[in-house]
């Protein structure tokens, strides 16, 4: 089958949001407030989010960074913005070394007051629901998008027997990513490639696992990566994803000054609010996915291979 195109409903309040942020002095600093906020945040919880990174720029990552990096990877264009407030996008050494920091700092308020678990919590939800909801043990599991490792340790803590693969398009992450769990004692393998076309042999996975992944793709992307998926899973085996809930109050009720300052870092997030997950999940040759909301912000998908 092919996919069907989603079209995005743009209301009056995002149509004002774009059209401030295309007044880019007032963008560039929507992003460094955002980005401001994040590390003092994360420094009030006890995350030394600039000891942290100074600690890791004295390292020489070129070790790392050979073993992951695919050379002759080119990226979609889409992949070659800004995102997160760093105008390198996901192509650099400083989100690298930050986003560990940044996530317990971002995920420290979904479960009320400002809390460093805030973000294993969040992890903890989704897989909670994973479990409960599969009926195999997945022995064999890819997790897309996996960044600096920390949603494929998570994974590894759910399903202690499981062999595990990260993916993802930044070789700066994945070298965190191989560097971090190495430490941890874990041997996970790491592929350099886009979710979407990861060129890993077909049928091989129990489960695939999108953690925070689908918010920064286009809808191009992100059904074509639900087709890489199906294509990867064994019969049988389970799609999931775990991503912000656009049926989430917070977002609908979500002030405008907000708004932007969050959707000055995240440049998809639009097509992702629009796109129907579960009619273009059984355009993929999936089931119809069943979903539930693991945060007051975010929501659990979970989708198995059409019999
Ligand atoms: C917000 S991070 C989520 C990280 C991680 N899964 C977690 O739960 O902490 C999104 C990750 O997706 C990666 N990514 C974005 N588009 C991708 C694509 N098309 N293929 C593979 N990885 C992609 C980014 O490089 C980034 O590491």
């Amino acid at each position: 089958m092919t996919a069907s195109p989603s079209i995005p409903p743009v209301d009056f309040r995002s149509k004002l949001v774009n059209g401030i942020l295309a007044i880019r002095p007032i963008a560039t600093f929507a992003k460094n407030r955002a980005r401001a906020m994040m590390i003092q945040r994360a420094e009030k919880l006890g995350v030394p989010w600039r000891q942290n990174v100074e600690t890791l720029q004295r390292r020489d990552w070129r070790g790392e960074l050979a073993a992951v990096e695919n050379p002759a990877l080119s990226y979609p264009s889409y992949y070659l913005t800004s995102f997160h407030a760093y105008d390198e996008g996901n192509l650099g050494w400083e989100p690298a070394l930050e986003v560990e920091s940044a996530a317990y700092s971002v995920h420290s308020t979904l479960f009320g007051e400002p809390n460093i678990e805030g973000d294993a919590l969040l992890r903890e939800s989704y897989h909670q629901i994973l479990k409960f909801n599969i009926d195999l043990s997945p022995q064999k599991i890819l997790d897309i998008g996996c960044s600096v490792g920390m949603s494929t340790e998570a994974l590894k803590k759910t399903f202690p027997e499981a062999e595990l693969t990260g993916v993802d398009l930044s070789p700066y992450f994945l070298a965190v990513a191989k560097y971090r769990t190495a430490a941890q004692g874990e041997n996970f393998t790491w592929c350099h490639a886009p979710g979407e076309d990861t060129q890993l042999p077909a049928q091989s996975f129990d489960l695939v696992s999108c953690s925070l992944i689908f918010h920064e793709l286009p809808q191009t992307a992100a059904i074509a990566l639900f087709q890489e998926a199906k294509r990867l899973l064994k019969p049988g085996g389970y799609f999931a994803m775990m991503d912000m809930n656009p049926q989430a109050e917070v977002y609908k009720k979500m002030p405008p000054y907000i708004l932007t300052l969050l959707k000055s870092t995240e440049p998809y997030l639009d097509q992702y609010f629009s796109l129907d997950v579960a009619t273009e999940l059984q355009w993929a040759g999936f089931e119809a996915p069943f979903i539930q909301e693991n945060t007051p912000r975010h929501r659990t998908v979970i989708a198995k291979v059409q019999a």
